[in-house]
């Protein structure tokens, strides 16, 4: 079984130049354990989605470095990082809209190389996610048919296909009423207790972050 940190950053800035140069992350350094829950706070506009893709190797930083377990990242590893090993719910959104919701986890799978034909083990595993997210009655409906939340939800459902080590989230409860919120939260933290997953997940919900591992709030460019 696989054990240790799961990322590791280190001295993590980055600066935008357009229109004007600003300073948005100061040389924050990160460990995150195998099974461990981390909630990233602050206040709109502190660099927390930022950090988020830097994390997740979807930008680059102006200076710092990733481990993945042991290894620091580096450009070829890239792809097979963002594939099989990190899992992703964003803000925006990374579902595409006329494809079924069965289909947008699949195409995870194809991504990565695994069959996907029905009985396969990438298609039981895509059906028991829809599952655990409450969406079986969804699953040949187009994604631009479902709501909101339900979306949310397919999103959460998908990055946990390929069994990733790492789920980072944005928000992942930002549009959900109470009750769906509490599940989403549930699911994720679930994942981590059971299925030793580790999470990040950004959010100015206090009753998520009041139930995470760690807390860390960025403000001013660090990390506390
Ligand atoms: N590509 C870019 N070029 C220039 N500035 C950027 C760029 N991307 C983000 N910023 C700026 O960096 C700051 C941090 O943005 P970011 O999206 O990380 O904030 P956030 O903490 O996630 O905010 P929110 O809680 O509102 O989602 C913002 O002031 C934003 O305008
Ligand atoms: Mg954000």
């Amino acid at each position: 079984m696989k054990s240790g940190y799961v990322l590791i950053a280190k001295g993590i800035s980055k600066e935008f130049y357009h229109p004007e140069k600003i300073l948005i992350l100061k040389e924050i350094s990160l460990e995150v354990k195998l099974g461990e829950s981390v909630a990233i706070i602050g206040p709109s506009g502190s660099g927390k989605s930022t950090l988020l893709q830097i994390l997740g190797t979807l930008e680059s930083p102006t200076t710092g470095t990733l481990y993945f377990y042991e290894d620091q990242i580096v450009p070829k590893m890239v792809a097979s990082i963002r594939n099989k090993h990190y899992g992703f719910v964003f803000q925006a959104g990374n579902l595409l809209e006329e494809y079924s919701l069965i289909e947008n986890l699949l195409l995870k799978a194809k991504i990565a190389r695994r069959p996907t034909f029905k009985g396969a083990e990438a298609f039981e595993e895509a059906l028991s996610f829809i599952d655990q997210v409450g969406l079986t009655h969804r699953i040949n409906f187009p994604l631009k048919y479902l709501s909101g939340g339900e979306k949310q939800r397919a999103a959460i459902a998908r990055a946990l296909m390929n069994n990733p080590d790492l789920i980072l989230a944005d928000e992942p409860t930002g549009n959900l009423d109470k009750a769906s919120a509490e599940h989403v939260q549930e699911i994720l933290l679930n994942c981590c207790k059971k299925l030793n997953k580790s999470l990040i997940v950004v959010t100015h919900d206090n009753n998520f972050s009041n139930l995470v591992d760690t807390k860390l709030q960025l403000e001013s460019g660090l990390l506390k």
